[in-house]
């Protein structure tokens, strides 16, 4: 397995392989890598020639400086699972390296962008997609790897793919979670023994809603959520919104979307996790 820093390696690397023939398959990362990542590489390993993955925590996209600085970073670890999966290359950039001078794009993804996670974290998004075409730029996958777990990501990445015209195939993952249903999440390892217990009551909870889907209007469904996991005194939701699958429009009746989400933000002490479920 190759570890490079720069765009330059990477490109000459790549263009030898896109040379002979081989397909790209490219799993962007921040790293503290964990199970959700390493089975976006295994699906990336079958279905490609060439494995490439990022390791890159990209400051545009955190609007909370706090929660930047306190990100884990983990790279000897993440090598090795990286390599363990079979990876071709790890791409490894610094901050200089990705933004040699300051990105100003402002990217414009409609009202997918405004809600649940962006109008939560200001600028979020548009800091994911300058990374990441500047990522899809360098690599210039065949395929790329996303996971369902940031379902609000996963449409705007698309979103993002069409607006600028890219010949890449964007593949959505399902969630990978812990035994006891809490998504894996490279913020896990962030929270206190207590806060790790409680955590799970998250997801439970979206497990039971989507079972009482029959029992509850969209607006019953909101409170009756929010009410079960505020009532763990170590967890706070943030906002819990349920959205056309398709569209992430929020709706008022279940009748509006053939296919609905429930997407969560939970705030637990300094840690902030996000979750969602399908109706
Ligand atoms: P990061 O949080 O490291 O996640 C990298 C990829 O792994 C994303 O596509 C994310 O959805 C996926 N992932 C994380 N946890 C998962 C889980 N439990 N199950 C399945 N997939 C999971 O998302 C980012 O980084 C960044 O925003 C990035 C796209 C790299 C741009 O900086």
């Amino acid at each position: 397995m190759k570890t490079v820093n720069t765009i330059g390696e990477l490109k000459s690397y790549l263009n030898t392989q896109r040379d002979c023939g081989r397909s790209v398959g490219f799993v962007p990362t921040m790293g503290a890598l964990h199970q959700g990542h390493t089975e976006l590489m295994r699906t990336a390993r079958q279905h490609n020639d060439v494995v490439v993955v990022s390791v890159f925590v990209n400051p545009t996209q955190f609007n909370n400086p706090n929660d930047l600085r306190n990100y884990p970073r983990t790279l000897d670890q993440d090598l090795l699972k990286c390599e363990q999966v079979g990876v071709d290359l790890v791409f490894v950039p610094t901050v200089q390296e990705m933004y040699p001078e300051a990105d100003t794009r402002k990217f414009d993804f409609g009202h997918l962008d405004k809600v649940m996670e962006g109008k939560h974290r200001p600028g979020h998004f548009n800091g994911v997609a300058q990374v990441v075409s500047k990522l899809f730029d360098a690599v210039n996958p065949t395929r790329a790897y996303f996971g369902q777990k940031d379902f609000q990501q996963l449409a705007v990445v698309r979103e993002l793919a069409k607006t600028l015209r890219l010949d890449v195939e964007i593949v959505g993952c399902p969630t990978v979670r812990e035994e006891d249903g809490l998504a894996m999440s490279s913020r896990n390892m962030l929270l206190s023994p207590e806060q790790r217990k409680s955590a799970p009551l998250i997801s439970k909870t979206l497990f039971e809603a989507r079972n009482k889907k029959e029992l509850f209007s969209v607006k019953e469904m909101i409170s009756w959520v929010i009410g079960q996991i505020n009532s763990d005194p170590e967890l706070n939701v943030e906002y819990f919104e349920i959205a056309n699958a398709n569209t992430l429009e929020t709706i008022n009746q279940w009748s509006e979307a053939g296919e609905a989400v429930g997407c969560i933000a939970v705030q637990v002490g300094d840690v902030r996790l996000i979750d969602n479920i399908l109706f």
